[in-house]
């Protein structure tokens, strides 16, 4: 179903934010909005707010954001289709009825969502196949072997492939889907040899995103067999550094976290022991975009990877990604067994419960890795063991946390505090020293960085300040134009942006966001816009603000278009902008 921009805007115009939110979250007014603690993660205080001015809502503790679209989706679960159908329900619209839509107009809907319905197909059709007789094998290998209750299965929606060769493709053709998507969902091979489904004779794990929907699939042989796992390739709605296998279910689980383990089996078996916290990775590695999702429903993560030393090495790589979210790590001990499947199958969950009870803080877990590398009975390596030590303490930036590590651990390895205090102030103080050289070293690299988040931010803070005051266009008319915006999330914004401005003297910023399609860009372009500048800065200040931002953004620009630039007239351009800067002063006559 495919709407006009024209009927999306509509329903979301006549659903105020604050209205709906309400019947949702216990809102209090404060100022120019409203206030009310997240659902969307646990806290204790209210750092959730809805505008009702700019009609979005936005929380400074976990970044949910966006308009009322994607709250109805992220808080209902919901897919587009069905937030729009609840909302004009609401607000009184009507909808054009399906039968009324063309042929024409189906193909002109997202082909991401043709993809999803391609996905949730053929989930469907793997889970009849797992009941019919000739996948009784596969249904024997999950309840039998794997130990999988019925109610288990249904809840993952575990299926199975068959061993014909293309009974898929087969089924998929006959509901309508044509080749060309076909091909793009990973699910088959099309080639001039023929089309064959991708899967053959495997129990298959649907994947699904927070809104249940399905991305992908994992595949098992039953019993032995190469490759033990296949799985779906990426695609357009499939990406596996941005989803968790058992996410879809975690993010509801009432417990305190979220338990991070390898498999799609240890999360089935995990869930099945009550733990309805657990997730997974797909089959890559842990990465930030994980840590960030993880991060909206909870602030302390529990890593049960193997116990063995792929598994230890995967836990040290993911132990610094989460660190740098914000996230705080534990690392469950698993021995004398490999996976929590293993573990609960044999101790139970009463077991695991105590381990994780007994989890050990990532900082430990770190240096007791660290420490097998050392023959503690040999006193060189152990005082190398113990610089090792010093130089990981000095990580700790804060002093009074780095003070209360230097004691546990002296404890811990039997090192009197006054000793690894002096040894980590040593270490300290040569860092101190051997600084200056490293920043000339690193000079380069790092000031590209900085330079890179200063335009960011310069383009961003443009970006607030034109939707705060959107007179700022007409005083800006001429300097400063969505081409300035050469960040490309900020460039599809700000001409959204002026684009209104030009045609309606105002600007809309929740009615930009429905032309986003990815929860991550509501959430970006919440952020952006939910943030007030009015307060922080006034007078000169704000002028001396805008004067500065509008100079650095215009400089990049020269920097960008000059790369780019393929002849001398385009250069001897760019070069007269470059110089009417040092003249350019904008005043601002408000306060
Ligand atoms: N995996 C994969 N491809 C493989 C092997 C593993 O993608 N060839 C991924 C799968 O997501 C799998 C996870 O890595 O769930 C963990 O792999 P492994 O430890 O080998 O499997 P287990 O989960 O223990 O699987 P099982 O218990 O079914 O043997
Ligand atoms: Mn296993």
């Amino acid at each position: 179903m495919f709407y006009s921009e024209e009927l999306v805007e509509e329903v979301r115009s006549r659903n105020d934010i604050v209205d709906v939110i309400s019947s949702y979250v216990n809102l209090k007014r404060k100022g120019s909005r409203y206030f009310g603690l997240c659902p969307f993660h646990n806290e204790k205080s209210a750092s959730f707010s809805v505008s009702p001015d700019k009609q979005l809502y936005n929380c400074f503790g976990c970044g949910a954001g966006g308009n009322v679209y994607t709250f109805i989706m992220e808080y209902e679960n919901y897919t587009f289709q069905e937030a729009i159908k609840m909302l004009a329900e609401r607000g009184g619209v009507e909808l054009p009825k399906e039968e009324e839509q063309s042929l024409e107009a189906r193909r002109a809907a997202d082909f991401n969502a043709l993809l999803l319905e391609i996905n949730k197909e053929a989930a469907k059709y793997f889970y009849y196949q797992l009941r019919c007789e000739s996948g009784a094998q596969g249904y024997e290998y999950l309840n039998k072997k794997r130990g999988l209750s019925e109610d288990t299965i249904k809840k993952f929606g575990l299926g199975y492939s068959n061993k014909t060769s293309n009974d898929l493709y087969q089924y998929l053709k006959a509901k309508g889907y044509k080749d060309e998507v076909l091909k793009d969902s990973g699910l088959v091979t099309i080639s001039e040899k023929g089309n064959y489904d991708k899967f053959w004779n495997r129990v298959m794990f649907p994947i699904m995103d927070v809104h249940n929907k399905v991305i992908g699939f994992g595949g098992r042989v039953m019993g032995e067999g190469e490759p033990k796992y296949l799985n779906s390739p990426e695609t357009k709605v499939f990406d596996k550094s941005r989803n968790l296998y058992g996410m879809n279910i975690a993010r509801t689980s009432k417990r305190p976290n979220i338990i991070v383990c390898e498999g799609y089996l240890d999360v089935i078996a995990l869930h099945q022991a009550g733990f309805s916290n657990a997730v997974a990775s797909l089959g890559t590695a842990f990465t930030s975009q994980h840590a960030l999702l993880i991060k909206r429903y909870t602030k302390e993560v529990l890593l049960t990877y193997d116990s063995d030393n792929a598994g230890t090495k995967a836990a040290l790589r993911a132990i610094p990604i989460l660190k740098d979210a914000g996230l705080t790590a534990k690392i469950i001990n698993m021995k004398p067994y490999k996976d929590p499947d293993e573990f609960i199958k044999n101790l139970g969950a009463e077991e695991f419960q105590k381990r994780i009870d007994e989890a050990t803080n990532s900082f430990f877990f770190e240096i007791e890795v660290l420490q097998r590398d050392y023959d503690m009975s040999d006193p060189e390596q152990k005082t190398k063991f113990h610089n090792e030590l010093a130089r990981k303490l000095l990580t700790f930036s804060e002093p009074i946390e780095r003070q209360n590590y230097i004691e546990a651990v002296a404890k811990r390895y039997d090192i009197s505090v006054n000793n690894l205090t002096a040894l980590v102030n040593s270490y300290g103080y040569r860092q101190v020293a051997t600084e200056g050289q490293a920043y000339n070293r690193t000079e380069n690299k790092d000031r590209k960085k900085e330079k890179d988040s200063t335009i960011k931010y310069s383009q961003r803070l443009m970006l607030t300040w034109l939707v705060e005051e959107p007179e700022l266009f007409d005083t800006l008319k001429g300097i400063i134009g969505p081409k300035e915006f050469t960040e490309e999330f900020y460039g599809k914004v700000a001409n959204l942006l002026y684009e209104q401005y030009e045609l309606k003297k105002a600007v809309n910023p929740a009615q930009i966001i429905n032309s986003f399609t990815t929860e991550e860009e509501h959430r970006q372009a919440a952020l952006l816009f939910s943030t007030s500048l009015r307060e922080e800065l006034s007078g000169m200040e704000k002028e001396h603000a805008i004067n500065e931002t509008v100079k650095k953004l215009k400089l990049n620009w020269c920097e960008v278009a000059g790369g780019r630039a393929t002849d001398f007239n385009e250069l001897m351009e760019i070069s007269k902008v470059k110089q009417s800067l040092q003249n350019l002063h904008i005043s601002i006559n408000k306060g």
